[in-house]
């Protein structure tokens, strides 16, 4: 869905103060979980919190788009970032905190998706219907 706009995204959500977000999110997960130290970032986009959580957290991510996959990557060098749909996704890793930030969530148009995303039933080869 953001195939042909992946490479604008950075500049066209530049207004966007991912570092004033970043704070305040930081601020929360050390509030509710003290001894946190690992994040998975769900639709992570281009990485922009990822990257800010990261001199704090061990940060991964998944997103369907694979550019916004590649950016991340490349902006979060010990993270692993992975093209995968958040209904359904087989990381074999547990977090001590997940996030879905910036509407991702609402990509997911059915109460039933949404149950699977938190859910995570399936696994990556399977097909939805
Ligand atoms: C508005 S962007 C937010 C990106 C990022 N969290 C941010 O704050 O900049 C929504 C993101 O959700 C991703 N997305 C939508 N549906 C998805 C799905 N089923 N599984 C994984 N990612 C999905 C999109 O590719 C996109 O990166």
């Amino acid at each position: 869905m953001f195939t042909k706009t992946a490479k604008y995204y950075d500049e066209i959500y530049s207004f966007k103060d991912y570092s004033a977000e970043t704070d305040a999110i930081r601020s929360i997960i050390k509030q509710e979980h003290p001894i946190a130290r690992s994040i998975l970032d769900v639709g992570c986009g281009t990485g922009e919190h990822a990257r800010r959580l990261a001199t704090d957290f061990a940060v991964d991510g998944i997103d369907l788009e694979p550019e916004f996959i590649k950016s991340a990557q490349s902006k979060v060098a010990p993270g692993t970032f992975s093209v995968a749909d958040m209904r359904q996704f087989a990381l074999g890793k547990r977090y001590d905190a997940v996030l879905c930030l910036f509407s991702s969530i609402g990509y997911l148009r059915q109460e039933r998706e949404v149950t699977q995303a938190f859910t995570c039933k399936g696994n990556r080869s399977s097909s939805l219907s």
